[in-house]
């Protein structure tokens, strides 16, 4: 949950889009006819390695877009923003139609908290919402960040339902209807949306689709209420859902992993899959997961699969099924997933082969959000790509981010920060740069001449910071929590220099006090499994560099996605090389003020406000003569200087250099 800082709460004008208002006077106002996008953006370089493959039924996928309508300003493999996405969905609906056959589009939530175009908004999205209801979604369903905030959860309830009507799926999730003004005596649920959608696509499938979120993600319990799968299974609605006679198809959507095992996110999919299954042997089942951040598609059984579409408007989800109407005859000849009219030349993959049975006639494949994808996909040019919706909703997205204040910029970032491309103490890491930052600006005036330690956790940031221009958009990207900083005053050094070592121990996972904690804190942050995305679970340092080894030209490839999914390796649209992965320790610190030679007699101990029973139970594993409870942690800087405003101060004083021609790296 992002609390608004005072002055931007002030600076905050109301952005209302309108659609009509923005064409209008477009041409002088907007000059740019080769290249949409934000301004700012750059587009990708390297193309998509061949066709789309389709097939009677197809899908495009949305997850996790949290906010990022404007693109990737600075990161040109994902530099498209909404509008452009808006033009790419209406010439692949009409590229369908064309060929008579069927084209869904699938979202599966998370809409906000990540970007300042969501999070700079009282409440969050509300500039957001109406530039993402510019895609008209066959199916859509919320993710945890629509079931956090009571306002946020309300205002998705009373605004999706109202767009989308029944397509907006919600088979395991009530909302308080009267909950909203303040505690009832009696709480009303409903269902937040559709248990389930029974209807028939244009080329006549009769589809049965149901949006099922995972369990256990830290909704807002008062406003929500989230039915386990396996209760919901149970239920009278489903079973008649599912045993109706007229389905050819499933469509099971859901903030929910498509890949079991994941700590802290535990899928339902597999059950859900394994029950249908159960049920109606006969009838295939398409799923379309999300809420791990990561491109994924798994085979449940040689008739169920889902896939998982990244996240942050970097990825565009492709599925193309075949054989629904006329089932596969022979099996065994298994024709699937020949994503044939693809270039596969460039891939060169012993690692990752597919292995499983599977007996549709299924490809998938992840798309790289940026233009020269969607162009060459949609139309072959780029002239063709845009539409008048499309414009009209990047001019919107501009205006807003100027009307927010987005685009002010603090500073020049000289370099590239990232999360995990780099090992922690390297300077390229960004939780040095937080380290640095830290020792710079968290200082009282008054206790300036006390030695100091300055412990945060690796959620404190949520993004990469990449070189240039750094905004205030980038503040919400990057570090988007807006936790105090409190401390123990005078600390003995021997005691808090432990501290830092006992965090970071691995934790027994059976401690169920332990985890209680854990999850109060990660729902106070906003921070789940979601916000360090990681292909794999963090046990090795760095993959093996076998992806894409072999490639046609001598073109070097840009850095980005290399996915390895049941299918094979084979699933990017644009091939990649591969961004080197580091294990990180949970908690990071900062040292400032200490003494040229030796070491202080104590310290100031200073803390992200909700580490402060942690670090207490730390200290009194060391036997201190009075033990810590939180309660001893006192507010050490005016709660307006937060860990959404540390990288700020920092950019105001030390990149000020270049800051009118900054070089973008992305
Ligand atoms: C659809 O077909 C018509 C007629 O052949 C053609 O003019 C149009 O460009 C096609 N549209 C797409 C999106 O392929
Ligand atoms: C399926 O296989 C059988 C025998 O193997 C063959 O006679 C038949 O034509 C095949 N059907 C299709 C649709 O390929
Ligand atoms: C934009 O934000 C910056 C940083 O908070 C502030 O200094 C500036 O005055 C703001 N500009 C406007 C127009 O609100
Ligand atoms: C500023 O730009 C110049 C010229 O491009 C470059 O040599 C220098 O390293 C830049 N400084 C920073 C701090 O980015
Ligand atoms: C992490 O991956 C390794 C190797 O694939 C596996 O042995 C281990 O069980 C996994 N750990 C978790 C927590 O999933
Ligand atoms: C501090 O707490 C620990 C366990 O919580 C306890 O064993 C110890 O006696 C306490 N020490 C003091 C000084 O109260
Ligand atoms: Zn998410
Ligand atoms: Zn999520």
């Amino acid at each position: 949950m992002v609390v608004l800082s005072p002055y931007l709460a002030l600076a905050l004008v109301p952005v209302v889009f309108a659609c009509d208002s923005c064409e209008e006077g477009e041409k002088s106002a907007y000059p740019r006819f080769t290249r949409r996008m934000q301004p700012q953006a750059e587009d990708a370089v390297t193309q998509p390695r061949g066709p789309l493959t389709w097939g009677e039924i197809n899908f495009i996928h949305t997850s996790d877009s949290h906010g990022w309508l404007e693109g990737h300003i600075k990161e040109r493999n994902y530099g498209a923003d909404w509008g452009d996405f808006v033009s790419f969905a209406k010439q692949m609906k009409d590229q369908a139609a064309n060929k008579s056959v069927d084209l869904l589009l699938i979202d599966t939530g998370d809409l906000h908290d990540g970007n300042g175009l969501s999070d700079a908004t009282d409440p969050n999205g509300k500039v957001t919402n109406p530039i993402f209801q510019n895609i008209d979604y066959d199916l859509l369903t919320p993710g945890n960040h629509e079931l956090g905030a009571v306002d946020v959860a309300y205002n998705t309830f009373t605004d999706f339902t109202a767009v989308y009507g029944d397509r907006y799926l919600t088979s395991n999730i009530d909302i308080c209807k009267n909950c909203q003004e303040s505690e009832p005596d009696e709480k009303e649920w409903v269902a937040m949306g559709g248990r389930f959608r029974h209807f028939t696509t244009k080329q006549g499938l009769r589809i049965m689709a149901f949006g099922v979120i995972l369990d256990g993600t830290n909704n807002n319990k008062d406003m929500t209420r989230i039915q386990p799968a396996r209760e919901m299974i149970q239920e009278d609605w489903f079973k008649e859902a599912a045993n109706r006679q007229d389905i050819d198809l499933f469509v099971l959507i859901g903030h929910n992993p498509v890949k079991s095992g994941i700590p802290k996110s535990e899928s339902t999919f597999p059950l859900i899959m394994e029950t249908l299954r159960g049920l109606r042997p006969e009838i295939p089942v398409q799923g379309f997961g999300g809420h791990t951040h990561r491109r994924d598609f798994r085979i449940y059984d040689p008739m169920s699969s889902a896939i998982e579409s990244g996240k942050y408007c970097d990825t565009v989800g492709w599925i193309s099924l075949d054989g629904i109407k006329s089932q596969p005859a022979n099996k065994t000849a298994n024709p699937q997933s020949q994503d044939s009219q693809a270039d596969k030349r460039g891939i060169s993959d012993e690692t990752c082969s597919k292995t499983k049975d599977f007996d549709m006639q299924l490809t998938r494949r992840y798309l790289d959000w940026n233009r020269l994808t969607f162009a060459y996909h949609a139309a072959g040019s780029q002239n063709i790509l845009d539409s008048s919706e499309g414009l009209a909703v990047t001019k919107g997205i501009e205006d807003s981010r100027n009307s927010l204040n987005l685009t002010y910029v603090y500073g020049c970032a000289p370099q590239t920060y990232c999360i995990s491309c780099k090992p922690a103490g390297d300077p390229g890491n960004i939780y040095t740069l937080v380290e640095t930052a830290a020792s710079a600006k968290v200082v009282n005036p008054d206790r300036s001449a006390n030695s100091r330690m300055i412990i945060v956790n690796r959620g404190v940031v949520r993004y990469d910071l990449v070189q240039g221009p750094f905004t205030l958009d980038d503040s919400y990207i990057v570090c988007p929590y807006h936790n105090a900083f409190n401390y123990f005053p005078d600390v003995p050094y021997s005691l808090a220099s432990k501290v830092l070592e006992t965090l970071n121990k691995p934790k027994s996972t059976t401690k169920r006090s332990t985890m209680t904690m854990d999850t109060i804190s990660s729902q106070m942050l906003g921070y789940d499994e979601c916000d360090n995305p990681s292909p794999h679970n963090g046990t090795e340092l760095l993959k093996p560099k076998t992806l894409f080894r072999r490639v046609l030209d001598e073109d070097a490839l840009t850095q980005g996605y290399t996915t390895c999914d049941d299918l094979g390796g084979d699933g990017d649209d644009t091939p990649h090389s591969e961004i080197p992965e580091y294990d990180l320790p949970g908690h990071f610190q900062a040292t400032a003020g200490f003494p040229e030679d030796g070491q202080p007699d104590t310290v100031d101990l200073i803390f992200s406000d909700f580490l402060a029973s942690r670090i207490a139970n730390a200290l009194n594993l060391e036997g201190p003569s009075k033990n810590y409870t939180k309660d001893d942690g006192l507010l050490y800087l005016p709660v307006d200087f937060s860990t959404n405003t540390l990288i700020p101060a920092y950019a105001s004083t030390e990149w000020q250099d270049n800051i009118s021609e900054c070089p973008i790296s992305g």
